[in-house]
């Protein structure tokens, strides 16, 4: 995923709403998240749409639950035709090898397996959370790592992660494995619901693979102006 754009999060409710928002872009090649809103909204078809739009896109689906049932919804998904699918770590090893196992199964002879990532501790997750609701007493960099190494041990191709843990992945874990980061913000930004954020200069100098930009993007007064500037931070290039 190297010169991988920042991967815009479409947290949008419909198939309209999120045209209008990219059709600000004028054409321009993007890579986009669809997540849980937009596509139990919308269903495959607004990933038809997307590709029809030249967009790369991330389904962002977060399988957690049986092996056998996760291994079902891969081998579906398998056929979307998307870059990166996902499902939580937390379902352990087995549920990850068969999320793998079910994504080859439903890949085509001829096509390419869509990457498949792990999310290893949600960005919104804080260090208080960890220990008193989920009573979770490891520290939550360590978690982090640990979910990582057992994601990579499964055969997947990378994790989410927090730009903070993104560095020791790479030195600890493999340094050919995709650290996607989302909790990005300008320096400016609201925080919303985030707890572990970064700039996106920061995951340059972590070097992670990707970013991924939601609100300081479809919120901003001009979402094309916010991705401009966040393509630029992204890649070291001075305003
Ligand atoms: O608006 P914001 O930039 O916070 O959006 C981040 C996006 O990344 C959301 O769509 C959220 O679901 C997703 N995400 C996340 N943390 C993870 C995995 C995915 O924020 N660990």
């Amino acid at each position: 995923m190297n010169n991988t754009p920042p991967i815009i999060a479409l947290d949008f409710a419909s198939a309209p709403e999120t045209f209008a928002f990219l059709n600000r872009f004028d054409g321009e090649e993007l890579f986009v998240k669809v997540g849980m809103e937009l596509f139990y909204q919308e269903g495959p078809s607004i990933l038809e749409q997307l590709k029809h739009r030249n967009c790369r896109i991330f389904l962002d689906l977060k399988c957690h639950d049986i092996p056998t049932t996760v291994y079902k919804a891969m081998k579906r998904l398998a056929g979307f035709g998307v870059h990166l699918v996902n499902v939580h770590a937390a379902g352990g090893k087995r549920m990850m090898e068969a999320a793998l196992e079910g994504l080859e199964a439903g890949t085509s002879a001829g096509q390419k397996r869509p990457s498949l990532i792990a999310v290893t501790q949600l960005t919104s997750t804080s260090p208080e959370m960890l220990h008193e609701e989920l009573l979770i007493k490891t520290p939550l960099a360590e978690t982090v790592l640990h979910y990582s190494r057992f994601a990579e041990e499964s055969g997947l191709d990378g994790v989410v992660c927090s730009v903070h843990e993104a560095e020791r992945i790479y030195q600890e874990v493999s340094p050919s494995f995709l650290t996607v980061t989302p909790g990005i913000r300008l320096a400016d930004d609201q925080k919303n619901d985030q707890v572990r954020v970064a700039t996106p200069a920061d995951a340059k100098e972590k070097g992670v693979s990707a970013i991924v930009v939601g609100r300081s993007i479809t919120k901003a007064e001009d979402p094309v102006a916010a991705y401009q500037k966040i393509v630029r931070e992204w890649k070291g290039i001075k305003a």
